[in-house]
């Protein structure tokens, strides 16, 4: 048996599986996001380590078999968070999430710094409000008392891990979205730390997503009922696990995940792509892989707006139960989901939403329609910028909440043009730390073996000739809103 645990936003979910990659128990916990002024987002780690420590205990409480028999454990985390520990490996305040915007001015001042080509070629990314560089610099600049007492930096699943194992350690696929690491060479980077004055023993040691770190300690031992025997395994970035729970572990592999915001993730074998950063470039959960990223922030968020705009009293199946008598194109209503700014590829925090199109003749039906093929529209963006790198997407594993609903799928293979894949069982980041475990613990050869026990596909979805094509004139106009209405919004 095998335990996932996936460290996000809003709650922790811990899965237990079998040797099969059957979930024999499952838990989540949640824990409030604390939010002070417009823009802020943080949370308590504290939260995160009791509520980690509960599920656990509830999840191994109801456990029947031997807990020896639970071989390995591993984490799936939040990406970029800031957790601040000072000499005594004391949290010294709350945790600055990815979804926090504070950090403009530290942006501007990364790219002044260093120039944007340069922090292109080294991290690979941008200079983005959400990841880890800027945050640490705002502390710098707002607390120095805080900052003056911070010896060690770490995200937010390295913490638990931390509290659970007494082990201080990163990973490369989280390190990968602070923009400190020196993606290519897998190593922090001197000229990343000196230009912004973080001192290099501020940043942990780095380890693979897959090694073994040890066991918990006894007093974790004592207040959650996980053996000592259960060795505990890195883990990795949430969209790292959730490519690898995906099987996205070989080129040609890409994954669409849309929940609250929507993630296309693209294995990458080599590491000297030139995307120009308008897509994510960061390491993998697997030993010498990469993967290209792009994030719509309003994807699934679109849709609930939209329901709760417009059909509070429905549910989501009922809403959308009548999309397909709409035909491709929503009659001429198109829609782009930039209710709260954009990630990629237009990383544009102030462009806003739009419906471009409407006449007297459009029923809520269409708008409905409409939202969907415009968060459709925008993940297909990204999949333009892998293919024009030069990468062959024509397989799509589909998951989250654009899974649900088979119209959908179907659309999802008619804008992106290619096979989508439903799985039968799929669980995301979670089973994807489940998998780090049961191959990090050595029970089986390779995470791919691995896949190939765990992963099950359910339905096939297959790209019309004819709607592809209606697609494709429709995704130009689409992509004509952005560059027409950003000034709109300045
Ligand atoms: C990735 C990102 C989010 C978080 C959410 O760059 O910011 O996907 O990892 O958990």
């Amino acid at each position: 048996y095998f335990i996932g645990i996936d460290l996000g936003t809003s709650a922790v979910k811990l899965l237990l599986v079998n040797e099969h990659g059957d979930v024999v128990n499952e838990v989540s916990k949640s824990y409030p996001l604390i939010q002070e002024k417009t823009g802020y987002s943080e949370q308590n780690p504290e939260d995160w380590v009791r509520q980690t420590i509960e599920g656990l205990s509830e999840l191994v409480q109801t456990f029947t078999g031997n807990r020896e028999d639970i071989k390995g454990m591993s984490f799936s985390g939040q990406m970029h968070g800031l957790v601040l520990l000072d000499e005594n490996n004391e949290v010294l305040r709350h945790a600055i999430l990815w979804n926090d915007t504070r950090t403009t001015k530290q942006c501007k001042q990364i790219y002044e710094t260093m120039g944007e080509e340069r922090v292109l070629e080294v991290t690979k990314n941008p200079a983005l409000e959400g990841f880890t560089l800027p945050k640490l610099m705002w502390v710098q600049e707002n607390e120095p008392a805080i900052f003056k007492k911070a010896r060690r930096f770490v995200l937010p699943k390295d913490y638990v891990r931390y509290r659970l194992t007494g082990e201080i350690h990163m990973e490369y696929s989280d390190a990968a979205g602070t923009l400190l690491l020196d993606v290519l060479n897998w190593e922090w980077s001197e000229e990343m730390c000196d230009a912004f004055g973080i001192d290099r023993s501020l940043c942990p040691s780095l380890v693979e997503s897959t090694t073994d770190i040890g066991s918990v300690t006894r007093e974790i031992t004592e207040q959650s009922g996980i053996s000592k025997v259960t060795s505990v395994i890195a883990g990795g970035a949430d969209n790292a696990c959730g490519a690898v729970g995906s099987g996205i572990l070989s080129e040609g592999k890409t994954f669409c995940s849309i929940g609250t915001s929507g993630v296309v993730l693209s294995y990458e074998k080599d590491g000297d792509k030139e995307l120009g950063g308008n897509v994510h470039y960061f390491n993998h959960a697997v030993p010498d892989a990469y993967y290209t990223m792009g994030v719509t922030l309003s994807a699934g968020n679109s849709l609930r707006w939209f329901k709760d705009v417009f059909a509070e009293r429905e549910d989501f199946d009922t809403m959308l139960a009548d999309i397909e008598t709409v035909p491709p194109g929503s009659k001429g209503l198109l829609f782009t989901p930039f209710l709260d700014g954009e990630r990629t590829p237009h990383a544009d925090a102030s462009i806003r939403a739009s419906f471009i199109g409407m006449d007297s003749s459009h029923e809520r039906k269409d708008f409905a329609r409409a939202v969907l093929e415009g968060i459709t529209f925008s993940l297909c963006e990204s999949i333009e910028i892998f293919r024009k790198s030069g990468k062959t997407v024509d397989t799509i594993v589909s998951i989250g909440g654009g899974a649900k609903n088979e119209s959908w799928l179907q659309m999802q293979a008619d804008v992106f043009n290619a096979t989508v894949v439903k799985l039968k069982s799929e669980q995301g980041p979670a089973m994807g730390a489940a998998m780090l475990a049961a191959f990090g613990s050595g029970a089986f050869t390779s995470l791919q073996a691995c896949a190939n026990r765990f992963i099950r596909e359910d339905k096939v979805f297959q790209p019309d000739p004819g709607r592809v094509e209606t697609y494709k004139q429709l995704f130009r106009i689409y992509q004509d809103v952005y560059a027409n209405t950003a000034a709109l919004n300045q």
